[in-house]
């Protein structure tokens, strides 16, 4: 069994809509790791992939969105990780369907993973250009 996925506040990257939307991004992981054990074929476990497939593309959408408003430096490449990650995982989904040597445990490594490590080392990232965005002084 994995180990809980439990938001923390120091995953925050100090822009309130992005913090709330990863929270939530963090909960539907977390209730996919909870409902795992009643098998891929559950209808319960199906809605849940279908509902955090749903809410990370909003996601990534809504980010990307932000970094534009703010002229992130790195649009470009933070907008790559979002279609790799998006890539990936429907690979994994079509993966899931077909190769019985894949499992539930497999996926939710791989959301850990890529989900978990990107808010953490990545999202971060905007958070910090925001700041400096917004607390550089205004000399004119
Ligand atoms: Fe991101």
């Amino acid at each position: 069994m994995s180990d809980q996925i439990v938001w923390k506040d120091e995953y925050k990257i100090g822009v309130a809509k992005i913090d709330n939307q990863h929270r939530k991004l963090f909960d539907y992981l977390e209730r996919l790791r909870l409902f795992l054990p009643r098998g891929l074929q559950n209808p319960v476990v199906g809605s849940t992939i279908k509902d955090l497939v749903d809410y990370t593309q909003f996601h990534f959408k809504e980010e990307e969105k932000f970094m534009r408003q703010i002229d992130f430096v790195d649009l470009e490449k933070h907008s790559e990780l979002h279609k790799d990650l998006l890539k990936e995982l429907a690979d994994i989904l079509r993966r899931l369907k077909r190769d019985d040597n894949y499992t539930g445990l497999d996926l939710m490594a791989f959301l850990r993973h890529w989900i978990v490590d990107h808010v953490i080392r990545e999202d971060v990232r905007i958070g910090k250009a925001y700041e400096e965005a917004t607390s550089s002084p205004t000399s004119s």
